[in-house]
């Protein structure tokens, strides 16, 4: 089953991606990159971070966000120059007050000759297959997901992900499945169901019940890189791995390697947090030793506190 990694900026750098790709996931993508700001300094460090591929990214797609067409063909031409990856990406689904209301992302889907002129005109600008991702719409009275998949399939959009949320929902409420089949009855290129898989079952119900190509996983992922591995096993029939805390344990120590190996010591500290708090998420204690890991300021206390933590879990089972 085609099980990809959704972009979560923030958090879905290329090392937690790595990490995912190890478990089975088939494909990533990049968090969102501003076309123009790319354009206009593309050797901006922040802006090459995010465009870094690690070696074991076997599909990678880069995901551009702007709201002008020429812009983001051209950004999208530079990309591919760059010979790095597999697909171009077009969001169509960030609901941020930054970006969603002056016309990008989930703003596009507002000005659906503009969306409509952006795919065609990167369409015909690269030749790596273009993708979009958008919601259902900007709200319940405006789903129009149907036409702008029907636009991009027109326009020669090799793949689409619905999140079936709207703009006005935000992350909040439930993904609608339902609208999601209605995209992926309507047109003839995959379509890929985005929202609320937190297991490998309800991945595959999903994908059964909804007819879509695959299944793509944001916030399921966090803390979780196993999901992946358990969508595999139950594809090919196999009774799925419990996750043990010393497995955890063992994929934060291998997280944060890599992050130190990557990033200054008080970076990688300051963004190691929130994983951890998401990888101990559900163990018993787990609330006291993420706030101890929330005040320690240097790997080595981190490790200690976890230390700890695992020992009295040991000494407990
Ligand atoms: C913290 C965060 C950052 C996100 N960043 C991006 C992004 O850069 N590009 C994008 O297309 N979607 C982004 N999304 C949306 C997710 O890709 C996904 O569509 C959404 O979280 C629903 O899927 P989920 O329920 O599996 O998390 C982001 C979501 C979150 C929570």
């Amino acid at each position: 089953m085609n099980a990809r990694l959704a972009p979560l900026c923030g958090v879905t750098d290329y090392v937690l991606r790595e990490l995912c790709f190890e478990q089975g996931c088939e494909q990533a993508c990049t968090e969102m990159i501003s076309a123009m700001g790319y354009l206009c300094a593309p050797n901006q460090r922040a802006v090459q971070e995010l465009m870094i591929r690690g070696p074991k990214e076997t599909r990678l797609a880069v995901q551009l966000f702007g709201r002008d067409p020429d812009t983001v063909a051209e950004a999208a031409k530079r990309m591919e120059a760059l010979g790095r990856f597999d697909s171009i990406d077009l969001n169509m689904g960030c609901p941020a007050h930054k970006i969603a209301p002056s016309g990008e992302g989930c703003g596009l889907m507002r000005v659906p000759e503009i969306a409509e002129a952006m795919m065609r005109k990167t369409v015909q600008a690269v030749r790596l297959p273009v993708t979009v991702k958008m919601r259902l719409g900007w709200d319940h009275e405006h789903l129009n997901a149907t036409d702008l998949a029907k636009r991009a399939q027109d326009a020669g959009i090799s793949e689409i992900t619905v999140h079936g949320r709207t703009r006005e929902q935000q992350y909040s409420g439930e993904a609608d499945w339902e609208e999601i089949a209605r995209v992926a009855e309507c047109v003839e290129i995959p379509v890929f169901g985005n929202g609320d898989i937190w297991d490998g079952e309800t991945a595959l119900r999903r994908k059964r019940e909804s007819g879509v190509a695959g299944v793509v996983i944001g916030r399921g992922a966090m803390g979780n890189p196993w999901i992946f591995r358990e969508i595999g096993q139950l594809s090919r029939g196999e009774c799925p791995t419990p996750v043990t805390a010393e497995e955890r344990f063992h994929m934060i120590e291998e997280h944060y390697r890599r992050l130190l190996a990557w990033k200054p010591e008080a970076i990688a500290v300051r963004e190691m947090r929130k994983h951890i708090g998401w990888y101990l998420k559900g163990l018993r204690g787990a609330a006291q030793i993420r706030a101890e890991v929330n005040r320690a300021e240097r790997p080595e206390e981190v490790r200690e506190t976890l230390a700890r933590f695992r020992e009295a879990l040991r000494e407990e089972a």
